[in-house]
């Protein structure tokens, strides 16, 4: 008895606090592990014209001490300190992890088998190598209580600007951990005053710009789809620093945009000293990836630039790095094309394909694309709700095969493409009886379903061989199948794999994995084939599936007055050679809108060019006029997938829209120009500025597609001093039309 007492005394004498018991005289002991001191040094991640300084301290703690203008000698950042304490731990955290004194937002958030949130992060080395003008800086970081082990990889894109970021995270520990939060890169800036412009949106009205001041509150644009993750947000922004207003020209601007398709989460959060904290990666929704002993994950990349001439200096270095090598075939001409889907819908025989074959060719079209309906025979794909997943030729509908439609093609000149939408079932299918285990769906719950179809669970290898399978098989329907249009027309709901079991947790990571499992095996086997990546529309604009796409189908909504805002929306992070901008017929099909021809022409023209209507149902003045915009269109469409962009007027107050691309040597241009409503008949059109010329050339100006010129100086040559200064004013003022100029140097 008296024992027990003395134990219980002893208990409670434990659970008094520390200073409690050095009044008594018993000193609190607490182990820690031991953080070796390194050399204090700058590490500066640089390319021509912007620098990233990192700040490494003695005691192992990184620190970003400056993201903006090149600083040619950022060893003085050596001395560097900041007014505030650091008792939050915010001291420009290079790469904010949860645990330390960190309380804010983290990069990465690491759960351990202990059941410990802690992670602390010490700098034991760094690395940087070089090769074809991309400087490699890979600096290493532990937590000396777990072992876990952490590179922040920075490729520095020297001519364009562009760092591509990415985090490797490695299981040190001898035990399996749990990845709450793994972010691909966390960025420090400092301003007074951040602007912020992303893009959200919905189907047919994707790319919608949204500009707002920040707070300190945290901001999160967010994506939980799974798939069609840019219907929604498109995981990229612009941040005008310093400034409430976005400016085309002026200013510094980061831009940013993360190189994935599945879920993502970007986050922007001041500290108490107002920096401003950008974290941008895969969403951790439903997703605390297992981490094995020993078991590494790699992040996909968050690009980024900074420039300080405003939006459209930081939109040019994403394009370059973009038609460099960030999108597949970057830079290379895709041809112009007439798609079947608008024009005949799943309603169309050999017969009607070859008819369009012939118009296609005729109206001087580079190829033909059959779109969805080709397939399906026990489940005949005639409408969306059959024949997803059974791949072979309907033969009923297609007697003579896909071999006789493309070889017809190729007699006529044309290039031969055709879609499939591989990652989807519809339950009315050979494939949805065969392989009910192969649907994503959790046990007992509905499947539900979106445009009458399920989606395939890619988590699983023996369906990333079935997807893959579907591709290859349908590029052998015929010798020469020149391009691939990749549909993906639903988003995953009520989650589940039963390939995973029980490891739910990996489920969003894994499908996007497999998907790219599947396009880099695809890539492998046909590196020349021209991929279309569309998802309803813009669903899957990003540059990850860029990675292994030439182009994407930027919206289903084909209305010009609709892709305006689209279009220009796009541009801000995604080069011009990736937007497939079709002509369709009117009423659009989609907003029902009437607008002239040529107005159809002149937006489409501003990108990938294609035609998506029945040609037989244009009249025979239509059809000229459609044969002179494509004739013309392939005098200086190398200016678009090749040129620079500028965004001259923004459209988003609804009056005019005006933009132009410029050869890297600066000796051709070409100018397109919008009048978006009426503008009364007393005023005389618009004064347009034009930009990215050398002033001190002469440019001969011609308006392209008319008989009659809307401007006085159309046939002459201007200084591109005059140009860019003000004379540049052609009268646009009814609404709808618009006017395209071809500038070469004299
Ligand atoms: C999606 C695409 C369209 C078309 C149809 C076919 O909606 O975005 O372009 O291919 O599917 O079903």
């Amino acid at each position: 008895m008296k024992k027990t007492l003395l134990l219980i005394a002893a208990a409670l004498i434990a659970l008094l606090p520390a200073t409690a018991q050095g009044k008594k005289g018993k000193k609190f002991t607490h182990e820690t592990v031991a953080i070796p001191q390194v050399e204090k040094q700058v590490i500066a991640v640089e390319t021509e014209n912007s620098s990233l300084v990192l700040l490494v301290h003695e005691n192992g703690r990184l620190e970003t001490t400056h993201y903006g203008a090149r600083i040619a000698q950022p060893a003085q950042f050596l001395k560097w300190r900041v007014k505030t304490d650091d008792y939050n731990g915010q001291r420009g955290n290079t790469f904010p992890v949860t645990g330390g004194r960190y309380v804010g937002e983290p990069a990465l958030h690491v759960k351990y088998a202990d059941g410990s949130h802690n992670t602390e992060l010490y700098y034991t080395g760094h690395a940087v190598s070089q090769k074809d003008g991309c400087v490699t800086t890979v600096i290493d970081l532990k937590d000396y209580v777990t072992g876990l082990q952490v590179k922040l990889v920075y490729d520095a894109y020297q001519k364009e600007d562009v760092i591509a970021q990415h985090t490797e995270i490695l299981n040190g520990g001898k035990k399996p951990v749990e990845l709450l939060s793994y972010a691909s890169a966390s960025l420090y800036v400092d301003a007074d005053e951040y602007l912020l412009t992303h893009c959200h949106g919905t189907w047919a009205s994707e790319m919608q710009p949204e500009s707002e001041l920040l707070g300190h509150d945290l901001k999160v644009i967010e994506s939980r789809r799974g798939t069609q993750n840019t219907q929604g947000n498109n995981p990229s922004f612009l941040l005008s620093l310093n400034t409430k207003e976005l400016s085309e020209t002026e200013g510094e601007v980061i831009a940013g945009a993360l190189a994935w398709s599945g879920n993502f989460r970007l986050s922007f959060e001041q500290d108490d000293a107002h920096r401003l904290n950008i974290i941008g990666g895969i969403s951790p929704f439903a997703s605390a990836y297992p981490l094995a002993a020993g078991a590494r994950f790699e992040t996909p990349e968050m690009v980024f630039t900074w420039a300080d001439n405003g939006a459209g200096g930081a939109s040019r270095n994403l394009h370059r790095w973009a038609r460099k090598g960030g999108v597949y075939g970057g830079g290379e001409v895709n041809p112009t094309l007439l798609n079947s889907w608008e024009g005949a819908y799943f309603n169309f025989t050999t017969e009607t394909l070859l008819r369009m074959m012939d118009d296609a060719a005729g109206m001087g079209l580079e190829m033909f694309v059959l779109d969805d309906g080709w397939f399906g025979n026990n489940y005949p794909r005639n409408n969306d709700d059959a024949g997803l997943g059974d791949w072979e030729v309907n033969v009923k509908k297609l007697p003579e095969g896909i071999d006789y439609l493309a070889q017809y093609a190729h007699g006529k000149g044309l290039k031969f493409g055709i879609w499939i939408e591989p990652e989807m079932v519809n339950p009315a299918s050979d494939l949805a009886h065969a392989h009910p285990e192969w649907v994503i769906q959790s046990p007992g719950r509905e499947i539900y379903q979106g445009r009458h179809q399920w989606v395939l669970d890619l988590t699983n290898p023996a369906v990333q061989d079935f997807v893959f399978g579907i591709f290859d098989r349908t590029m052998r329907l015929a010798p020469n199948i020149d391009y691939i249009k990749w549909d993906c027309n639903r988003v995953v709901q009520s989650f589940g794999s039963p390939y995973l079991g029980a490891q739910q947790d990996r489920f969003y990571v894994e499908y996007t994995q497999g998907l790219y499992n599947v396009m880099r095996r695809i890539r492998e086997k046909y590196p020349e084939v021209i991929v279309q990546c569309c998802s309803s529309g813009g669903g899957r604009v990003d540059y990850g599936a860029l990675r292994y796409c030439n182009e994407v189908w930027t919206s289903d909504n084909t209305d010009a007055v609709s892709r305006v805002n689209i279009q220009y929306a796009t541009s801000f992070i995604y080069p011009a050679c990736i937007m497939a901008a079709h002509v369709s017929a009117v009423p659009n099909h989609q907003t029902r809108a009437v607008t002239p021809l040529k107005f159809r022409f002149d937006m489409a023209c501003t990108g990938r060019l294609g035609m998506e209507l029945q040609p037989k149902q244009l009249t025979p003045e239509e059809r000229a006029l459609a044969d002179r915009c494509i004739g013309s269109y392939k005098k200086y469409r190398d200016l678009i997938f090749k040129g620079d962009l500028y965004r001259l007027v923004s459209p988003l107050d609804g009056h005019y829209y005006a933009l132009m691309y410029v050869s890297e040597d600066r000796s051709r241009a070409v100018v397109f120009t919008y009048a978006l409503q009426y503008e009364a008949r007393t005023v005389g059109g618009k004064t347009i500025r034009l930009q990215g010329l050398d002033p001190s050339r002469r440019y001969k100006v011609t308006e392209q597609n008319v008989d009659k010129s809307c401007w006085w100086g159309d046939g002459g040559a201007f200084g591109g001093d005059f140009l860019m200064g003000g004379g540049f004013n052609p009268v646009l003022k009814t609404r709808y039309s618009s006017a395209i100029f071809l500038l070469e140097a004299q």
